[in-house]
């Protein structure tokens, strides 16, 4: 038996396993992680994919990551903020096309004002959807009490990435100032389990100045936080950011979008009941990079809802793809395409994170 055929049959790596698994290199071996990923999908999760529509509420934001195109201080940005009506309206979309389950995300605010917004929004798109749909937010961190007074107006599902572990890495990305602290990410991560939620986390891949050993590390975090689901994908320049400096450093496009897939495939072999999405970020770097992510190991995909005309102002990174793609339209292709490689979309069903049902089980 080879090695790697060896490494493939174990349940647990350690960080060097997990090293070993990052750093193979040809196709082949690339290919032999990713089938023993959706091999092990398939015996756990099944081949099933999970909707969850996109809502992207406002690009405004208090925060200056080094990486980000909608970063407070960039004033090329038109900042919007849809209106109440328009969030029914996704959310009715979503609803009736059976998505079973919503995402909305924003830019970090805080504030009674914002809070109170959140909160609202949330009674008011249950009460139109007849409590059909379960609602993820992902709005940065906030305090514990923020965190509680969501889940009670029916947020189950959190999503807070914690961008890399590495924490000299973390302040190579973000401002060094108590804003942006990575103690205070961690204990929102904390808190929002604290809470009840199904918490999700993620990091990008293929960072300037990131080690194979520094991924290796996140898969560890994710075990060791014992999180529900996971959200990755690989970084992408944004020319009107900080970071765009160091543009020079990074691995080839092709590179971060393979380290992305292999990522996900050896989280899956670790993690095999959280859920896991299937990035944009992937499919902007690959025109197929959804599916790719999908036959990975990933099960949710999450297509965008937001309002055409807002669309191109929630850039995080260039090229992001579909600004101008009708979510009714992407939904049936996206159903042929997952039909044709074996996966099967589950409409109206919420799709919780197995994880997360299997770990309140044994508590
Ligand atoms: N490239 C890839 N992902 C990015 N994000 C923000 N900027 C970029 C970028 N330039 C991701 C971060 C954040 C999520 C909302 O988008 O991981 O948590
Ligand atoms: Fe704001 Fe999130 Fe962008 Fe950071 S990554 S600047 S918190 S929107």
């Amino acid at each position: 038996m080879s090695e790697l055929t060896h490494l493939l049959e174990k349940t647990h790596h350690n960080h060097h396993e997990l090293i070993q698994l990052l750093s193979v290199s040809s196709e082949e071996e690339t290919a032999q992680i990713l089938d023993k990923a959706l091999l092990k999908k398939a015996s756990t999760v099944g081949r099933k994919v999970y909707l969850r529509g996109l809502i992207e509420l406002t690009n405004h934001c208090s925060k200056n990551c080094y990486y980000c195109g909608i970063r407070a201080a960039n004033k090329n940005v038109t900042r919007y903020t849809l209106t109440e009506q328009e969030v029914l309206d996704c959310a009715d979309f979503a609803w009736k096309q059976g998505f079973g389950s919503l995402v909305i995300q924003s830019g970090e605010l805080s504030g009674t004002a914002f809070t109170s917004q959140i909160e609202s929004l949330l009674h008011k798109i249950h009460q139109h959807t007849n409590n059909e749909l379960t609602i993820t937010l992902s709005c940065g961190e906030q305090s514990l009490d923020t965190y509680k007074r969501w889940f009670k107006a029916g947020a189950e599902r959190y999503l807070l990435r914690i961008e890399t572990t590495n924490k000299d890495l973390y302040y190579q990305i973000h401002p060094n100032d108590t804003h942006h602290a990575w103690e205070n990410r961690i204990e929102a991560l904390q808190n929002l389990r604290l809470a009840g939620y199904q918490v999700g986390t993620g990091v990008m891949i293929g960072l300037p100045g990131q080690s194979i050993s520094d991924l290796a590390g996140d898969i560890e975090f994710f075990r060791s936080m014992d999180v529900d689901m996971v959200g990755m994908g690989p970084y992408i320049e944004h020319a009107e950011t900080p970071m765009y400096e160091k543009a020079h450093m990074l691995w080839p496009a092709a590179e971060r979008f393979r380290m992305g897939l292999l990522m996900i495939a050896v989280l899956r072999l670790n993690m095999p009941w959280i859920n896991m999405a299937a990035s944009t970020a992937l499919e902007t770097l690959d025109p197929l990079g959804r599916q790719k992510g999908i036959l990975a190991g990933a099960n949710v995909v999450m297509p965008n809802l937001t309002p055409v005309t807002n669309r191109k102002n929630y850039q995080l990174y260039n090229n992001k793809p579909n600004l101008d793609k009708d979510a009714a339209l992407s939904t049936i292709s996206l159903n042929k395409v997952l039909d044709a490689i074996g996966e099967t979309i589950c409409f109206n069903e919420p799709g919780n994170s197995q994880h997360f049902t299997r770990r309140k089980q044994s508590e």
